[in-house]
């Protein structure tokens, strides 16, 4: 098990609290999840929809665990500069190139906090009519459970509210490499 000290040297300077997912915990969740998502699709096209940059990781690391088959494209959207709030504002500067219209679209998001990115990607995505759109998403702070429009069909881990970078999750795009998620120190 990873304990704060051992990862010291890639935190530039700064002080991780907690180890909330240890590497092998995500495999394992990951690979989980793969089954659930070949079990949940019948027949159709699906198309797995990564939101940059946060995703690319487990979107990386799910899809291999999928045993069907699928297409994958990313959606870029902006909501968060390097501050640890939400601004509320949503604004997608990437755009699946591929027709969504008739295929089953899976959305995968790295941390469901306020509900407002995937609430607004939701409402995008349900006007170009694809057969179904569900979510996965690695991780929910569970704070929008009342908010969010549809809640993740898929889900990795209940998180914590606190702030957690690694595993794709970054703070001011530092830690999005790290093997394991962790919370920060104030
Ligand atoms: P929401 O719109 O408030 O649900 O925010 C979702 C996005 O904010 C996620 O896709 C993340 O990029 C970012 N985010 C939310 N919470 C955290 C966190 O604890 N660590 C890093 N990024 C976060
Ligand atoms: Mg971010």
């Amino acid at each position: 098990m990873l304990q704060p000290a051992d990862v010291a040297h890639l935190m530039s300077g700064r002080k991780v609290a907690r180890i909330v997912l240890q590497p092998e915990d995500i495999a394992q969740r990951v690979k989980d999840l793969g089954v659930e998502i070949a079990e949940h699709y019948g027949d159709g096209e699906l198309l797995v929809l990564g939101l940059l940059k946060g995703s690319f990781i487990f979107l990386g690391d799910l899809v291999r665990a999928v045993e069907r088959p699928l297409q994958v494209d990313f959606l870029v959207a902006s909501s968060y500069g390097s501050e640890k709030v939400s601004s509320g504002n949503v604004r997608l500067v990437y755009d699946p190139e591929t027709r969504l219209e008739g295929k089953h679209i899976l959305l995968v998001e790295d941390i469901i906090d306020s509900g407002r990115t995937i609430n607004r990607l939701l409402e995008l995505l349900s006007a170009r009519k694809p057969r179904s759109l569900e979510i996965c998403a690695l991780l929910d702070k569970h704070l929008a459970d009342n908010v969010l429009t549809k809640r993740p069909k898929f889900l990795g881990f209940d998180a914590p509210n606190e702030f957690l970078v690694g595993y794709g999750l970054d703070h001011a795009e530092d830690f999005r490499h790290l093997p394991f998620v962790a919370s920060l120190a104030e």
